[in-house]
């Protein structure tokens, strides 16, 4: 039975459309999945604290209280096949919101290790992931994206390479546009979802 982890990083939630649209294709396409929603843009992650910092930065210090949220997290994202991040563009990148998961998850020596010639090694099993992104912007290419390479790289480093992206540009244009948008994507995502995960 496929394992579903379903995040969202908008500040509006579980009614963003990207969350949305997930649940709704989950529900239709996956339904015997089981499936856990955490919305950390209306519930945000508390920020990093100094013994967080000093766990990941100091030999020895990587285990007990100060990581134990980040512990809870990457042990959530280990039992999932299918992961799924819901996440609006923020001034060209990904939201602070979806940065605070990423900070907590990509831990090393847990979630990624260093090799001998100082490349970085993912830990965690590959999975199908996809990333739905939700933007202002009309057009692809008009506007500079990190997201796109951000989150690609990132993820690589912990060992998630199975990753499709699947964009809503326009959100801000009225009704027919995210009509449009949700459209497109919705019949992105059934293809691949039905071509098998
Ligand atoms: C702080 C902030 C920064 C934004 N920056 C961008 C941006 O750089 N490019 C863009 O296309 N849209 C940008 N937008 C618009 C959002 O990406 C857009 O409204 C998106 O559909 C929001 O998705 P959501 O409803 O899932 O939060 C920004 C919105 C906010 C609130």
């Amino acid at each position: 039975m496929t394992r579903a982890l379903l995040l969202g990083f908008s500040p509006h939630g579980k009614a963003a459309q990207t969350f949305k649209l997930a649940r709704a294709l989950l529900r239709d396409l996956v339904p015997h999945a089981t499936v856990t929603e955490r919305d950390y843009g209306g519930q945000a992650l508390p920020p990093l604290t100094r013994e967080y910092a000093n766990a990941l930065t100091t030999a020895g210090g990587l285990s007990g209280k100060a990581t134990a949220l980040s512990e809870q997290l990457i042990v959530e994202l280990e039992a999932c096949d299918l992961l799924i991040l819901c996440t609006p563009v923020h001034n060209f990148t990904v939201p602070a919101a979806l940065k605070a998961w990423i900070d907590h998850v990509v831990r090393i020596q847990r979630s990624f290790t260093v090799n001998a010639q100082l490349a970085k090694v993912g830990l965690l099993e590959d999975r199908r992931t996809f990333v739905l992104v939700s933007s202002g912007n009309a057009r692809k290419g008009h506007e500079p994206d990190f997201l796109t390479p951000y989150m690609t790289a990132i993820l690589a480093t912990v060992g998630i390479e199975s990753v499709d992206f699947v964009y809503l540009p326009a959100m801000v244009r009225g009704e027919e546009a995210v009509n449009r948008a949700l459209e497109q994507a919705h019949r992105q995502l059934s293809l691949t979802i039905s071509s098998g995960l």
